[in-house]
């Protein structure tokens, strides 16, 4: 197998300007206009080889998906399985765009309220307490998906790791925020088809691992509709 240098992969991945964006930051509060519409737009960070966020993109032509990653092979990848991933199941690729940046310095590419839901697919876990910092639902990041999701805003969680899990529980619920939706074994019943599975989901479920979820409601509109269907799931069912 011919393996490409880093140069090689930079120059593949200019050829797709309409898919990839390499400054994803030159966007920040325009991505309406990089669509072309005003859907709402769903961002997955850290998609790897971007087989959830094709997936999805292909199913709800209705909403626009951003997937980032800090690697342009990853990138690379991730456009191939979206062309492919159309090729089989018809649709065109004008609602996701893959982007290349740190999502440590995600705020430089999202303008507040620009968002209106955040997928965190398997993050690295950061095991050791004194890299606590780095997790991806460490507080300061949290603070700043706060700061650019809309009023629908919602953050869905995926993970393998249990202490990755436990700590995401705890920064959310420390910061004054509702949960729901939450499993410790979302594929108990077998594979969940409602929901699209990542790469690393297939591997770690295969392997017969737990995976561990939850949904962090952030927006005010987001709130107040999931407190009416609990209400309404009281009165329907009783105390
Ligand atoms: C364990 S993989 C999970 C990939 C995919 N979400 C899945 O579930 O199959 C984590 C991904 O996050 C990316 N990542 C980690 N830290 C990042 C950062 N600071 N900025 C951008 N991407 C990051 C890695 O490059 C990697 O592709």
């Amino acid at each position: 197998m011919r393996l490409r240098g880093r140069k090689g992969i930079r120059e593949a991945l200019e050829t797709q300007a309409e898919l990839i964006v390499l400054n994803p930051a030159a966007y920040k509060g325009k991505w309406k206009d990089v669509f072309g519409n005003y859907r709402p737009i769903h961002v997955e960070l850290g998609m790897g080889k971007g087989r959830f966020i094709s997936q999805l993109s292909s199913l709800n032509p209705e909403i626009n998906y951003i997937g980032v990653d800090m690697y342009d092979e990853l990138l690379r990848r991730a456009g191939e399985k979206a062309v492919q991933s159309r090729e089989e199941n018809g649709g065109t690729l004008a609602n996701l765009r893959l982007a290349l940046f740190n999502i440590e310095k995600i705020g430089d590419m999202f303008e507040t309220d620009e968002l209106e839901r955040i997928y965190l697919n398997f993050s690295d876990p950061w095991p050791k307490k004194r890299h606590a910092r780095r997790r991806l639902t460490y507080s300061a990041f949290v603070r700043k998906y706060i700061d650019i999701l809309n009023d629908n805003g919602e953050i869905h969680f995926k993970t393998d790791s249990r202490s990755l899990f436990e700590f995401s529980l705890n920064s959310l619920a420390d910061m004054g925020l509702r949960m729901r939706n939450i499993s410790l074994d979302l594929h108990a019943d077998g594979p969940r088809t409602d929901l699209v599975m990542t790469e690393y989901e297939t591997k770690f479920y295969e392997q017969g691992m737990n995976i561990y979820r939850l949904e962090a409601v952030i927006g005010q509109a987001a709130l107040e509709r999931h407190l009416l269907s609990l209400e309404r799931d009281i009165q329907e069912n009783g105390e």
